[in-house]
């Protein structure tokens, strides 16, 4: 499978090129609005997957060229910039590239981190707004600590509940992010929970900030 990552050169988009890129065979395809910085990332991280052991295959261009190639398309950029990467991707995608968003739209205040959504109710839904007509649109890894994935020297152990619409592309993505070691991939219904799951981001921060922690997330424990 040929998985792009839209602003894979930003912090989320390093975390899972390496996750992806160690632990299964995929191609991992990375976006920029930029061909050099695209370039570059590469080029840091085959380092660090060459020092880990890993021959993976991953590749650099603008993030129109890898959406193209793509069978899986992670929306690895700002929240407040969905909408115009969207945009700059339209022709390249259809119905056969699952459109993944991890985004979440917050705001400090002196409480603590809060969750700030836009009026679509969550940055999932404005995602699928704004998507072509006819693409899946799936809401995954809002939760995750980026700086923690991009550690291949740190184990990890998180869940991240999975949403939308169209049920093969949730388990299309299901399965996808099971193959990452340390990750549990949870199917959580329609696209209408995704607030639920952008907002514990939002809390989670807030946790961080008010207990000296680090790289926390979401484990649900039977
Ligand atoms: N960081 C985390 O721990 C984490 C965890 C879960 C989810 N997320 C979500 O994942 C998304 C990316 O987070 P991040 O921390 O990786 O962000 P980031 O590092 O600040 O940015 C990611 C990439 O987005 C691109 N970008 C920046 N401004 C843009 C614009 N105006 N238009 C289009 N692309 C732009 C840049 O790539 P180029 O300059 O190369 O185009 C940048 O490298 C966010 O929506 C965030 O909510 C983050």
């Amino acid at each position: 499978m040929r998985i792009a990552l839209l602003g894979g050169t930003g912090d989320i988009g390093e975390g899972l090129a390496l996750r992806f890129g160690r632990d299964t065979d995929h191609e991992v395809l990375v976006g920029s609005r930029d061909p050099e910085s695209a370039r570059d990332a590469v080029a840091g991280y085959e380092e660090t997957l060459e020092a880990h052991g890993a021959e993976a295959t991953v590749k650099g261009f603008v993030n129109e060229m890898v959406t193209d190639r793509a069978d899986v398309a992670v929306l690895a950029v700002p929240p407040y910039h969905v909408g115009d990467t969207i945009e700059s991707v339209a022709d390249a995608l259809d119905e056969n590239t699952i459109l993944v968003t991890p985004a979440v739209a917050m705001k400090r205040d002196d409480g603590g981190m809060q969750f700030h959504p836009p009026s679509a109710g969550s940055t999932t839904e404005l995602v699928a707004q704004r998507a072509p007509d006819g693409v899946p649109v799936v809401g995954a890894y809002h939760n995750l600590p980026a700086a923690r994935l991009a550690d291949l020297e740190a184990d990890i152990d998180y869940d991240t509940p999975v949403v939308g619409t169209d049920r093969d592309a949730v388990r299309t993505v299901v399965d996808l992010t099971n193959e990452i070691e340390g990750l549990r991939a949870l199917e959580a219904g329609p696209l209408s929970n995704a607030a639920a799951i952008e907002s514990l981001t939002a809390l989670t921060i807030t946790l961080t900030m008010y207990n000296d922690a680090r790289d926390l997330g979401v484990k649900w424990q039977e």
